[in-house]
């Protein structure tokens, strides 16, 4: 069987309601990034930080997958599929995608703060107080600017066993993930979904500048027919 990866960012979450970070104005639901995603956010006001991703997680139980990650589902008949995204809902795994790796994190987990491998499932408020059991906070499970990314290593590891690349809705601004199209075999062929595609142009890239729940259905039909 060959193997798709898929690289997937805020882009391919937009239509079903789930806004993008970095719209005209630089604001991510109106915070600073760094105020809301940081290490020194979370120093700085902790309590903002919680509000910000309680907010999130209780979006994120009021929405569902669009026809872009329901479509990358029927890939898995005739594909080794995995899926590495950098956004931290659950919809690939609410449509069925079966290997779904998460880059920066995860919104329905959260982790104590003195032990990154203490993780715990989480779909309510979190508040200041919320101990793990050897009594320290508990934090988003969420890869903050400036900290490192543990699944790098896996993710740049399936990266070169692509035989495709599908790249889904992102700006490929935000590093180490962006980076990871450097890591395929120089023959593999990517596909890059996005309707303002930030990409250079090569012979081995075909760009789908349209919205995922368009473009990724008509990608998937062209792989399946191969
Ligand atoms: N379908 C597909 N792509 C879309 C759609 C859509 N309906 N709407 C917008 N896009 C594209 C935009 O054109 C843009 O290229 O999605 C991309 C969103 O870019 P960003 O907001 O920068 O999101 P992303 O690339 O996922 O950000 C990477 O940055 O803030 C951090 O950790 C956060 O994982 C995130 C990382």
């Amino acid at each position: 069987m060959k193997k798709i990866v898929i690289l997937t960012g805020a882009g391919i979450s937009a239509e079903s309601g789930i806004n993008t970070f970095r719209d005209a104005n630089g604001l991510w639901e109106g915070h600073d990034i760094m105020e809301v995603a940081s290490p020194i956010g979370w120093e700085n006001n902790p309590e903002l930080v919680l509000d910000f991703y309680n907010k999130r997680r209780s979006q994120l139980l009021t929405v569902a997958p669009n026809q872009g990650h329901l479509a990358l589902v029927a890939l898995e008949k005739n594909y080794d599929v995995s899926i590495i995204t950098q956004n931290v809902d659950n919809l690939h795994e609410q449509a069925g995608s079966s290997n779904v790796i998460h880059l920066h994190g995860e919104l329905l987990k959260v982790r104590s703060q003195f032990d990154e491998n203490l993780v715990l499932d989480w779909k309510e408020d979190l508040h200041l107080g919320d101990f793990c059991e050897h009594n320290s906070q508990l934090r988003p499970h969420i890869v903050w600017f400036g900290e490192d990314v543990p699944m790098m290593d896996l993710a740049i590891s399936i990266t070169e066993q692509a035989d495709v690349l599908l790249i889904i809705g992102t700006s490929m601004q935000v590093y180490p993930a962006a980076g990871l199209i450097q890591y395929i075999q120089h023959h593999t062929p990517v596909y890059f979904i996005d309707p303002n595609p930030s990409i250079t142009p090569s012979d081995r890239l075909t760009i789908i500048a349209e919205k995922a729940t368009t473009g990724v259905p008509k990608v998937v039909n062209e792989l399946l027919t191969i």
